[in-house]
C-alpha cells in the first residue's frame, strides 16, 4: 500500500542546500512514486512565530511554492498549499494544545535554541509551535513525514499527542500515529563555515550556505571559500574522524551524485583538495542551477503560482475540515 505523506517548509526565505538535501529532494522522490498520496505545505503560520515583514512573507511564500515545483514536485500529483489558507490547522492546533502537556513542550530543544537567552521575550507561538505542527500532520492522517533530523523531536511529540488524544477519548487509531522518514546519512547538512553548526537560513554569513537561488559564480566562490582543514584528502572513513568540514563536503558530494560516502572517498583519495572542490562546484552547478533558473522563471508566472495554491488549498480544505469536524464531535462540541 502507498504512503500518505505530509511535510512542511517554512516560508522564511533563503531556501538552501540543507533544505534541498535534507527534505525537498526526498519530497520529489515520494511525489514520483505513484502509489503515494503526498501533501506539501508552505507553513506560513509557523513562520510568524518570529517577526516577519508582511511584504517579505508574501514574497517568501511564493518563492517556497516556486522552489517546490522547480525541484520536481508536480502540483498535478501532489497537493501544494499554504497553511493559513486552511482554517482547520489553527482550530486543530488549539484543541491539541489542550491535550499536549507543558512538560512535553518544555523538553523541545528547538524552542530553547530559537528563543535564546531571553525566553521571556519569545512569542507564545514559538513555544507552542510543535503543537501546530502536530495538527498539520494529524489532520491528514499522514502515515509518513519526511523531514530533516532537526525535526525528529517534534515528530515524537506529535506521536505522543496523537496517542494521548486517542487514549483520553477512548478511540483507538482515530488520530493516526505517523512515522518519521529521516534520511540516515544526509539528515543534517552543516554550514560551509563551521562543521559543527547546521546549514541554516538564519546564519548571518551568506557564505555559510548554498542558496537554491544562487548563480554559478556564487556557488563556485562559496565552495572555494568553504572551510577545510590542512590535511590531505582522506583515504577512508577512519581518516575522516575529527574533520567535520571535510566530512560535510564529501557527504554533499555523495548525496548529489547519488553515491555512497565510501565511493566518494575512494574517488578523491590522495587527490588535491582543490581538485575535489572543483569537482564539487561543478556537480553543484550541474544540479542546483537548473533549479535556480526554474525558480526565477516561475516567479514571473504569478498567476500560475496563485492557481497552484488556490487548487491546493481547496483540496487540503476538503480533507482537513472533515477531520477537524470529527475531532470537535469527539471532544463534545
Ligand atoms: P525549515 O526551513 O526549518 O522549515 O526546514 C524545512 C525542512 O528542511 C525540514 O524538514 C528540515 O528538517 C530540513 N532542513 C533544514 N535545514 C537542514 C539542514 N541543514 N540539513 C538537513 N535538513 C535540513
Ligand atoms: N517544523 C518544520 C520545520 O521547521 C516545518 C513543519 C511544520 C513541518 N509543519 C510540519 C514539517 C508538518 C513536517 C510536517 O522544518
Amino acid at each position: 500500500m502507498g504512503k500518505k505523506i505530509f511535510s512542511g517548509v517554512q516560508p522564511t526565505g533563503n531556501l538552501h542546500l540543507g533544505n534541498y538535501l535534507g527534505a525537498i529532494k526526498n519530497f520529489v522522490k515520494l511525489n514520483n512514486d505513484n502509489t503515494n498520496d503526498c501533501i506539501f505545505c508552505v507553513v506560513d503560520l509557523h513562520a510568524i512565530t518570529v517577526k516577519q515583514d508582511p511584504k517579505e512573507l508574501k514574497k517568501n511564500i511564493n518563492e517556497t511554492v516556486a522552489t517546490f515545483i522547480a525541484s520536481g514536485i508536480d502540483p498535478k500529483k501532489s497537493i501544494i498549499f499554504n497553511q493559513s489558507g486552511v482554517a482547520a490547522h489553527s482550530e486543530g492546533a488549539w484543541i491539541l494544545s489542550c491535550v499536549a502537556r507543558m512538560g512535553w513542550l518544555n523538553r523541545m530543544t528547538q524552542f530553547k535554541e530559537k528563543a535564546g537567552k531571553d525566553k521571556e521575550k519569545a512569542s507564545v507561538g514559538l513555544y507552542s509551535y510543535p503543537i501546530l505542527m502536530a495538527a498539520d500532520i494529524l489532520l491528514y492522517d499522514a502515515s509518513h513525514v519526511p523531514v530533516g533530523d532537526d525535526q525528529k523531536q517534534h515528530l515524537e511529540l506529535c506521536r505522543d499527542i496523537a496517542q494521548k488524544f486517542n487514549n483520553d477519548f477512548g478511540i483507538d487509531d482515530f488520530l493516526k500515529v505517523p512515522e518519521p522518514l529521516i534520511q540516515k546519512e544526509f539528515s543534517r547538512i552543516m554550514s560551509l563555515k563551521d562543521g559543527s553548526k547546521k546549514m541554516s537560513k538564519s546564519d548571518l554569513s551568506d557564505l555559510s550556505r548554498i542558496n537554491l537561488s544562487d548563480n554559478k559564480d556564487q556557488i563556485i566562490n562559496k565552495i572555494k571559500k568553504a572551510k577545510t582543514d590542512l590535511l590531505p584528502m582522506p583515504n577512508d572513513i577512519k581518516e575522516l574522524e575529527g574533520r567535520p568540514e571535510t566530512q560535510n563536503l564529501l557527504r554533499i558530494y555523495s548525496n548529489l551524485s547519488n553515491s555512497t560516502l565510501d565511493n566518494s572517498l575512494k574517488k578523491f583519495a590522495a587527490k588535491n583538495f582543490s581538485e575535489f572542490k572543483k569537482a564539487l562546484s561543478e556537480l553543484l552547478v550541474d544540479k542546483i542551477i537548473p533549479i535556480s533558473d526554474e525558480i526565477k522563471k516561475l516567479l514571473n508566472e504569478q498567476s500560475y503560482l496563485d492557481s497552484v495554491l488556490l487548487d491546493g488549498v481547496e483540496k487540503a480544505e476538503e480533507i482537513a475540515s472533515k477531520k477537524v469536524k470529527n475531532i470537535k464531535e469527539i471532544v463534545g462540541f
